[in-house]
């Protein structure tokens, strides 16, 4: 018989994450990941090119000249500036950092599944608020916190949902959660939200700070409107009296030097981000009315998805299969609280027109 070291406790009870289905070979099209309808920024592919030839070197442990960047592009201060390796890790280790074994992680029913895994992962326990209509409630938020709370993740807008929780009431969740509580605010989708009122966070972290309860944390990412997904880049803002402790448990050198370079060139290329911004409202009105017009039930986001409620556990299922058989890979969100429903990301023109072709020729 083998033996083995043990698992620390409560680690075989995640249920492991599930990704955007693929498959490499023949003509598929994948809008299973909400990744970058236009590919990524060709700027970004040339300055990792560049920095090929130094690849026996380590990166910049400190990311300088990213934090630099990003401090100056949404005027915030880079000391308070942390990048991951992806905005999951900057999650991980706001729930790593500030949680012991045992306590609660509190998200919303159709919160982005990858909460639960990282929060159970560090031995805490998930527990879900309900939400009212598809969007957060922060009622609802506020009473599922307990003695053992100690942080919140909501994701602004949210994943699968595509909705916002308006930043008054961003505010009020902030203002009423107890002070040693740490509000993260995750805005991978921040930058489709086309509102005059959303900063997706930023304000709240200084806000926040300055009135003394140093307990806001917001992350984005590089993963989706700038097209980087594949170079696995995130940050976070981060109060002053946190960013030490985030950073003496990060890996020294958690993001690579193409990843660096490619993050920094895509920032400077906001044309890009514009051009892809347009294309997903664009195309995602598009999608939405083809689709109600051939009487599908459709939930329009505010960021690069729509959701389609299939109306039972099965047709759901065969809605994907039927899209499957298309070459076409769109989202189950059954990992999410929500089984009837399907999640499709905007992608390229070309993609979007087989899913609608495969769409029209369901009958289920
Ligand atoms: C809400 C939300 N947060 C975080 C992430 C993780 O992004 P990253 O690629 O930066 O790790 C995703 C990715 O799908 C997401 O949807």
């Amino acid at each position: 018989m083998t033996t083995r070291p043990t698992p620390r406790s409560g680690l075989l009870d995640i249920s492991p994450y599930v990704p955007g289905k693929s498959k490499a070979e023949g003509k598929t099209y994948k809008l299973s990941s909400n990744e970058s309808a236009l590919g990524p920024a060709p700027s970004a592919i040339e300055a990792a090119r560049e920095v090929a030839g130094a690849l026996h070197l380590y990166p910049d442990g400190s990311a300088t000249g990213l934090r630099e960047a990003l401090a100056k592009l949404h005027s915030i201060d880079a000391e308070r500036i942390i990048v991951g390796n992806g905005s999951d890790e900057v999650l991980t280790l706001s729930v790593k950092c500030f949680t012991e074994p045992g306590d609660e992680v509190l998200m919303t029913r159709h919160g982005f599944s990858y909460y639960p895994i990282l929060t159970k992962a560090e031995g805490c326990k998930p527990v879900m608020a309900e939400e009212d209509d598809l969007t957060a409630d922060v009622d609802e938020l506020l009473a599922a916190v307990s003695e053992r709370t100690k942080v919140v993740l909501l994701a602004n807008p949210n994943n699968p949902t595509g909705t916002l929780l308006p930043s008054d009431e961003v505010r009020r969740l902030r203002e009423e959660l107890p002070p040693h509580v740490l509000l993260v605010i995750d805005g991978a989708y921040a930058e489709y939200v086309e509102a005059d009122d959303y900063d997706g966070g930023l304000a709240l972290v200084e806000e926040a700070e300055a009135s003394g309860a140093a307990n806001v944390v917001m992350t984005r990412t590089f993963s989706k409107i700038y097209g980087l997904g594949g170079m696995r880049v995130g940050w976070g803002y981060v109060p002053s009296a946190l960013i030490d402790v985030m950073n003496r448990v990060r890996g020294p050198f958690n993001v690579n030097a193409p990843a660096l370079a490619g993050a920094e060139a895509a920032l400077a290329d906001q044309g890009f981000v514009e051009e892809n911004r347009r294309h997903n409202f664009e195309d995602m009105a598009r999608l939405t009315q083809r689709l109600r017009g051939r009487g599908f039930e459709v939930r329009e986001t505010l960021a690069n998805f729509i959701l389609i409620d299939l109306g039972t556990e099965d047709r759901a299922r065969a809605f994907l299969k039927h899209q499957e058989e298309a070459g076409v890979f769109i989202r189950s969100t059954a990992s999410s609280n929500l089984p009837t429903f399907v999640r499709v990301s905007i992608g390229a023109r070309e993609a979007n027109d087989a899913f609608l072709a495969a769409a029209e020729s369901f009958d289920a």
